[in-house]
């Protein structure tokens, strides 16, 4: 066998590999499993490449290839070696726009390299080209926009150019019509003039977009990303990166189209980038006093409590608090009050978040629920203690005026006592302001969401269980 008949079944070995991590991943049970398959698939690619290479290139394109792999190893360990959870949505933003690169790159080297090409398929070699880049660029400069937003290099409050729907519809039409022109007759400028169009559209669908949007943004993103490899993969005839866009391509936007659901927003106006954006903010509405309580007193309610839902957020992650949750969870179970985790779908920072840090503290899957399953059950809940969740539980998401409104919200103010945990009383993510706070039924307890639950078990624990 030839070592690119060997390379061609390995790339097939690796694509099923990929199928295998992606279907692991969707569950935290399979998810360590499915890692080790995606890792087990790259390996294979890598090495079939390597291979590939040794076996058709001279000692430039070897060395050209070991130095591009060990770069690139070298940004991914020190990367993900220093990456907080916290931080994952913006180290993906920022290889979402690596992946753009290159697909921008591989577009214009197909350009200029391209050796002979049967006279039938020029026409759709240079379309591949010319569209490889459009969503390339897109993918590059929306990537590094969401990048210095979630970030906080950039202000998230989305920018508002008047006509921005107009401005979006209009680039999309001059690169259909670009397109057209440039498979008719293969100009350069024409190749710079859509660069410069793509990349100009990406900086403006991600920066029209308030950061309460943020999630989708990066899930649409990370879909992009994977139509522009598989856009490469076309150009450099490579089935493994055809098929792997494609996977990335369509679980992104599939992604996406769950979390629109889950946040009752257009699937259709996330892609022209339009959400987030239609009313003013709120934050400055005055919702009158709000009252405070400590951590004895916390702890005494929740011994006295027949029923706890803990609805945790992002301040949770920061803090580190799901291990002292754990043991609080522990100690309230021992003495016979019924616990469970109501779970927003964007609480945190990225899909899961809070799933993944209440497994890591061996909380059981059992009792963390999701939105759904607890929405209806506040009611007759006698505590819920609110830790380091903002935008998730707040109730001006049913004000058609708010920003958020329409975003489906945790209902913890129909409980009969909500505590909150936070430092201050600063908005959330979306930058909208919180009249949860000031609800009859509600008290903050003010600090480090861990030392704060911290307090609370040790006060427990001064208490001995009936
Ligand atoms: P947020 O609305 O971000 O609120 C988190 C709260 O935690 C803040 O109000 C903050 O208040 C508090 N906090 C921070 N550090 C803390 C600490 N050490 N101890 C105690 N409290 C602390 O959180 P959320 O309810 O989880 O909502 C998530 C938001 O992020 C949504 O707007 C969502 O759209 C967005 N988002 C989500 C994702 C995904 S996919 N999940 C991705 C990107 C963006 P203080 O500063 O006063 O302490």
């Amino acid at each position: 066998m030839t070592v690119s008949g060997v390379a061609t079944a390995a790339y097939l070995v690796a694509a099923l590999l990929f199928i295998a991590s992606l279907a692991g991943l969707s569950k935290h049970e399979t998810a360590r499993r499915g890692l080790t398959f995606g890792i087990a698939g790259m390996a294979v690619a890598l090495a079939a490449t390597l291979a590939l290479v040794i076996d058709g290139s001279g000692a430039l394109g070897i060395a050209l290839l070991v130095v591009a792999m060990a770069i690139g190893a070298l940004i991914g360990l020190v990367r993900a070696a220093r990456v907080e959870m916290t931080g994952m949505p913006e180290l993906i933003a920022l290889l979402h726009s690596f992946v753009g690169l290159a697909a921008v790159i591989v577009g214009w080297n197909g350009y200029l390299e391209h050796g002979d090409i049967p006279a039938e398929l020029v026409r759709l070699h240079s379309a591949e080209v010319f569209i490889g880049i459009f969503i390339g660029a897109v993918t590059v400069s929306g990537s590094i926009v969401a990048f210095l937003e979630l970030s906080a290099h950039i202000r998230s409050a989305p920018l508002m150019l008047p006509g921005k729907n107009a401005l979006n519809l209009g680039a999309l039409i001059a690169f259909g019509a670009l397109t057209v022109w440039f498979v008719a007759s293969p100009n350069i400028w024409l190749l710079v003039a859509v660069t410069i169009l793509a990349l100009a559209l990406g900086w403006h669908l991600v920066a029209s977009i308030g950061g309460g949007d943020m999630p989708v943004v990066v899930s649409m993103l990370n879909s992009y990303s994977g139509w522009a490899a598989a856009a490469s993969g076309f150009l450099l005839n490579n089935d493994l990166l055809i098929v792997t866009g494609a996977l990335v391509g369509s679980s992104g936007a599939y992604l996406s189209y769950l979390m629109c659901t889950a946040m009752n927003r257009s699937f259709l106006s996330v892609i022209a980038g339009g959400f987030g954006t239609e009313a003013a903010t709120s934050a400055d509405t005055e919702y009158g006093e709000h009252r405070e309580i400590n951590a004895a007193d916390t702890a005494e309610l929740l011994e006295n409590a027949s029923s706890v839902i803990i609805t945790p957020g992002y301040g949770m992650a920061v803090a580190q608090a799901q291990y002292p949750v754990a043991e609080l969870v522990r100690s309230l179970l021992e003495r016979g009050v019924r616990v469970r985790f109501g779970i927003h779908p964007v609480a945190g920072r990225l899909p899961g978040h809070m799933n993944v840090l209440l497994a890591e503290a061996k909380v059981p899957y059992d009792i963390v629920l999701e939105m759904d399953e607890v929405n209806d059950d506040f009611a007759d809940t006698s505590v819920v203690l609110v830790i380091g969740a903002n935008d998730t539980v707040n109730p001006a998401a049913q004000d058609p005026g708010s920003p958020i409104a329409g975003m489906p919200v945790l209902r913890v103010w129909e409980a009969e006592n909500v505590i909150v945990f936070k430092r201050s009383m600063a908005a959330g993510y979306a930058g909208v302001q919180n009249p949860l706070f000031f609800g009859e039924n509600t008290q903050m307890l003010f600090g480090d969401a861990k030392q704060r639950v911290e307090d609370i078990v040790r006060a427990l624990d001064r208490v001995p269980v009936h």
